[in-house]
């Protein structure tokens, strides 16, 4: 039930925090460790290359997710379009492990990548939401997000737990594999709930950013560098998908290769700078857009903030972000339907979950 809120998308934004706060509780042992069933780590370790499959926002999860895998656990990751990946199909290393991420467990492209794979004789983890879900039960394994019941067609919640279940996947393989990892994953994800609260605290600037912003436009484009590239994307497809607005993500440095062109007068372009090797780089295309008549809405993370950003976000683990840039994007995209009078739940044309191919 949605309860006092008008819409499940914002109860779903809201949650967020206690999403945070249950999954670390479901992923730790007796002793406060992190843990994950040990069939699972056992299949991590064996593998010699991590092949994970999703569509939409569950994609985008799983590009952030090879970062977290390849930097903690130093396992290889390839992320692929589920409804790509059968006649695109890469060659395969010689001991594949498939990762099927998937909020609802039911999106028939993944599926058919799963039964393509285990016909092949490969094993396959699913991360999913819903237990008993029809990729969770084809797949050997399963984690859970445990982040409660998405109604919501904009997937919010989900991301942030899929990104939090993918750390704790890639902190304990590490572990498992022998690397060490120089930071506490449980007091980082504590902290990370903490600043998500203090987010959804700030609604307003959110709703003026949408109103300031989106409230006319056709267009926006979203830009970053590393992990805030891939956050744009997902930022991109949430205000697409409720909004009607046509958005893109692109990476900071591709612009000039031929996206600069759309740059009118008025576009609103918005920035993530939450990493510091790429701070001066992502300013510096901000500057490109702008002297095109962009116009520019910089969101920065504490420490590597300038006087022209129009939002500082709480300091996080490096690595951790996306967990909480994220959530600007999707107040931003809730606002900016909500004033262009969209149905925020149910946008037109769409599906919860996808079951056809
Ligand atoms: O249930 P799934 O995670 O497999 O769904 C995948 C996509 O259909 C889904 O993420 C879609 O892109 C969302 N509507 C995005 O908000």
């Amino acid at each position: 039930e949605k309860g006092t809120y008008p819409h499940y998308m914002l109860k779903e934004i809201d949650e967020q925090p206690l999403v945070m706060r249950k999954i670390i509780q479901n992923y730790q042992d007796g002793e406060g460790a992190l843990e994950i069933d040990s069939d699972i780590v056992k299949a991590m370790k064996k593998a010699d290359r991590i092949y994970i499959i999703a569509a939409g926002t569950s994609y985008h999860a799983g590009l952030v997710g090879k970062q977290f895998i390849e930097r903690m656990a130093k396992v290889p990751v390839e992320v692929h379009i589920s409804s790509e990946f059968g006649y695109n199909m890469p060659l395969l290393s010689e001991k594949p492990l498939f990762i099927f991420i998937s909020q609802s467990g039911e999106t028939a492209d993944s599926r058919q990548v799963l039964v393509q794979v285990k016909e092949m004789g490969h094993p396959a983890l699913t991360i999913t939401n819903v237990p008993g879900s029809t990729l969770s039960r084809e797949a050997d394994y399963t984690l859970l997000l445990h982040a409660g019941p998405e109604i919501a067609v904009a997937s919010t919640k989900a991301y942030t737990a899929q990104l939090a279940v993918l750390a704790i996947l890639a902190e304990v393989t590490a572990k498992s594999r022998g690397f060490a990892v120089e930071f506490d994953l449980v007091k980082e994800l504590g902290i990370v709930a903490s600043a998500m609260e203090s987010l959804t605290d700030s609604k307003e600037a959110f709703e003026d950013i949408a109103r300031e912003f989106l409230t006319v436009t056709r267009n926006c484009f979203f830009i970053g560098r590393g992990i805030d590239f891939y956050v744009g994307l997902e930022g991109a497809l949430k205000l697409k998908e409720i909004s009607y607005i046509q958005a893109e993500g692109f990476a900071g440095g591709e612009l000039k290769h031929g996206t600069i062109a759309l740059i009118e007068q008025g576009t609103p372009v918005i920035a993530l700078a939450t990493q510091d090797f790429v701070n001066l780089s992502i300013r510096g295309n901000v500057k490109e857009v702008a002297a095109r008549g962009a116009n520019p809405c910089i969101i920065s993370m504490k420490g590597l903030e300038t006087d022209e950003d129009r939002f500082v976000l709480p300091e996080v683990h490096h690595l951790l972000t996306p967990l909480i840039s994220v959530i600007p994007l999707q107040l931003i995209s809730y606002y900016a339907a909500l004033h262009r009078d969209c149905d925020v739940d149910k946008p037109r044309n769409l599906a919860k979950s996808v079951t056809v191919e």
